[in-house]
């Protein structure tokens, strides 16, 4: 069912890793990203460059991708590391919470390494996705352009929503990002921040609602008359 309330998009969005191979008509793909534009940048540069990848392309990709992780070959060097080599806390202890939530689920242990990889294969293959959008950014810029490119992707998200479509972000693709360029060609000039899968969601799928940290820990509301501190 389509969605057209904000919030109701918002919260009904989430990382879907299941999808049916029922086709996305052009016609709907073309209506998110044309509004999808429309996503605010800084000075207005839109630093994002997208490619949306259906039917032979996408099957020829997948193909390579599952050539390369049948075949165990090493994945390509990082343009971009996708977290601190040390998380701190708070951070360290999110993502531990959303691991255990995610593979556990699967009954995949902590340590079996080979079964969470498993878990993960499912990436390469869009989780039987029939839409595949891959986002790019100049490597000049910066972490506020960075930002727009966040912004831009969660309004695609939003959009899918209303049209009744589901999406996962997958920086898992930056991992194979030579194998996407074979098929994209993009300039040199480009990385690969992170593909996303697109579809009808496949409600067989299992899956945990990722949960978030209380409100207190990521928001604080500064109101109320002004500190003496500051009035003084
Ligand atoms: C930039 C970005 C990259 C992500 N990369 C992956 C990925 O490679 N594979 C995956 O399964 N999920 C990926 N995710 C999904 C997150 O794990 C997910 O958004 C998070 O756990 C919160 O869950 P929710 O989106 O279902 O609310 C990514 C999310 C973002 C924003």
């Amino acid at each position: 069912m389509a969605i057209v309330d904000v919030y109701e998009a918002v919260t009904s969005r989430r990382a879907v890793r299941g999808f049916t191979d029922r086709p996305v008509p052009r016609e709907v793909l073309e209506r998110v990203v044309s509004a999808a534009a429309w996503a605010p940048s800084g000075s207005n540069i839109q630093p994002w460059r997208v490619y949306v990848l259906t039917g032979g392309p996408l099957a020829e990709l997948k193909k390579r991708a599952g050539e390369r992780v049948a075949t165990a070959d090493p994945w390509d060097e990082r343009e971009y590391e996708m977290y601190p080599p040390t998380l701190k806390s708070p951070y360290r202890e999110r993502r531990s919470a959303y691991g255990k939530e995610r593979y556990g689920k699967l009954d995949v242990s902590r340590e079996d390494w080979e079964a969470r990889q498993r878990a993960a294969t499912g990436n390469w293959q869009c989780f039987g996705a029939p839409v595949a959008l891959f986002c790019y950014i100049d490597r000049d810029m910066g972490p506020p352009q960075w930002a727009d490119v966040g912004m831009y992707l969660q309004t695609v998200m939003l959009l899918l929503r209303a049209e009744g479509l589901h999406s996962c972000p997958q920086m898992a693709w930056s991992v194979y990002r030579k194998t996407v360029a074979e098929v994209l060609s993009p300039p040199d000039r480009l990385i690969l921040f992170c593909g996303m899968s697109i579809g009808y969601e496949d409600v067989t799928v299992d899956y945990v609602r990722a949960a978030r940290a209380p409100l207190d820990e990521t928001v604080t509301f500064v109101e109320g008359s002004i500190p003496q501190a500051l009035a003084a």
